[in-house]
């Protein structure tokens, strides 16, 4: 029996999994060696289904299938191909294998649209190796910093540097910068992350936002000590200290049902059984669907862990790194996608994304909509993460019944 669409899809993401840094589990950061072997297979997908394919300035590969007219404004679609460590398979690469093989049937069929396809595979979702995020997207957005190229990963390696070791030219970010007029809009397809559609029994379902996000570096200043002589009543223990704050911070996020904040990361210095930790530095990840409520539990975290300092002797930074404001899909696009659902044949179900998206970024160019797949018990960012062929075959359907059924969004002219 020939495999569905949908089996072809989740096997070549599931073969993508093998470009790991580690052996055994899924690890594949930015501009890492596994990075660009998955940019190869990514790029020969794209070839063998009718596009043209390039690495750009900041390591997104792109693939374009033209139009009925070449050179016609196109409909940007894609996710990234970055993980987690640990990662599960389908976190983003889905959303790059699903499109290029959609594009795969049209071209097969000797079918051009209206207008042109691209396909990107990001390479900086995850913002796990350097303290960026989203840098492929905001570079096509063009609202990549540059002053971001001299951020460093943890063993001192700038963005810069790892950059012209892909292969890359950092000085033509600028230029991968899109012009409005000639992009119509934004698809990205994306594992839901969550329980809702497997509840609802349904295999996918239209993303209406994107929850806001800010991360932060906290550090915490003590006094290494003798861990045999030093009383505990004249401590400056810079991780009870950090333990004290890690646990304020649940406690604040658990007070708003809307609200997720996460201290993700954790490093003790000296870092010894028999010394009194001198000092820690933390990650901190806050969320909310509403960016007054993430605005405000930032303020009460930042009264809350001075005070803590404070009582037990210690001083606190706390850095930013990242702030996304929430942003919300497009109605057009929404709606579109929702008849494309509906003419498949499933249920239409709005929900939101707690999880942060390459759309959030590509939204300060476009019009931007998500379409979500169901996965198994909500799990991701964990290698049980589940979906089945059956799904992907109706997301992949319901794709490209968008795309066979023509734009919402007026083609603007091109200038
Ligand atoms: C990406 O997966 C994020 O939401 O952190
Ligand atoms: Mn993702
Ligand atoms: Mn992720």
């Amino acid at each position: 029996m020939t495999p569905t669409l949908g089996a072809r899809i989740k096997a070549e993401v599931e073969d993508w999994a093998r470009f790991s840094t580690e052996e055994g589990r899924l690890t594949r950061l930015f501009l890492s060696p596994e990075h660009a072997q998955v940019a190869e297979a990514v790029m020969a997908a794209m070839t063998a289904a009718g596009m043209r394919a390039r690495i750009d300035a900041i390591g997104n590969v792109v693939g374009r299938y033209e139009g009925e007219t070449p050179g016609a404004p196109a409909l940007l679609t894609g996710s990234h191909v970055d993980t987690v460590r640990d990662a599960g398979p389908y976190d983003g690469n889905l959303g790059v294998a699903l499109p290029i093989a959609c594009i795969g049937e049209l071209n097969g069929r000797g079918k051009r649209l209206p207008f042109a396809v691209e396909v990107i595979a990001f390479g900086d979702e995850e913002g796990v190796r350097f303290p960026t995020v989203l840098s492929g997207s905001r570079a096509v957005a063009g609202t990549f910093d540059p002053a971001a190229l001299a951020v460093r990963d943890v063993d001192g390696t700038t963005l810069e540097d790892s950059l012209r070791a892909f292969g890359c030219q950092p000085g033509n970010i600028p230029a991968e910068a899109r012009r409005p007029t000639d992009v119509i809009g934004f698809i990205e397809v994306h594992i839901e992350q969550g329980p809702v559609l497997e509840r609802e029994g349904l295999p996918v379902g239209i993303v209406t936002a994107i929850s806001g996000a800010s991360r932060f570096r906290v550090s915490v200043q003590g006094m290494a000590g003798h861990a045999g002589t030093v009383p505990m009543a004249a401590r400056q223990d810079a991780l009870a200290g950090a333990a004290e704050m890690v646990l304020a911070i649940e406690r604040r996020a658990k007070g708003h049902e809307a609200l997720v904040a996460t201290v993700g990361r954790i490093a003790a210095d000296p870092g010894a059984v028999n010394v009194i930790p001198g000092r820690v530095d933390f990650t901190l990840d806050i969320r909310a669907p509403a960016d007054a409520v993430r605005r405000q539990a930032i303020a009460d975290v930042q009264t809350e862990v001075h005070a803590i300092a404070q009582r037990r002797g210690l001083t606190v930074t706390l850095e930013e790194f990242h702030s996304q404001d929430a942003v919300v899909c497009d109605p057009r696009l929404m709606q579109a996608l929702e008849a494309s659902v509906a003419r498949c044949g499933h249920r239409v179900c709005r929900l939101p994304s707690g999880a942060g998206h390459d759309a959030m970024a590509v939204a300060a160019l476009c019009p931007m909509a998500m379409l979500f797949l169901r996965c198994g018990g909500g799990i991701s960012h964990n290698p049980a993460e589940s979906i089945t062929a059956d799904d992907v075959d109706a997301a992949a359907r319901v794709f490209l019944d968008f795309l066979e059924a023509g734009l919402p969004l007026p083609a603007p002219s091109k200038d």
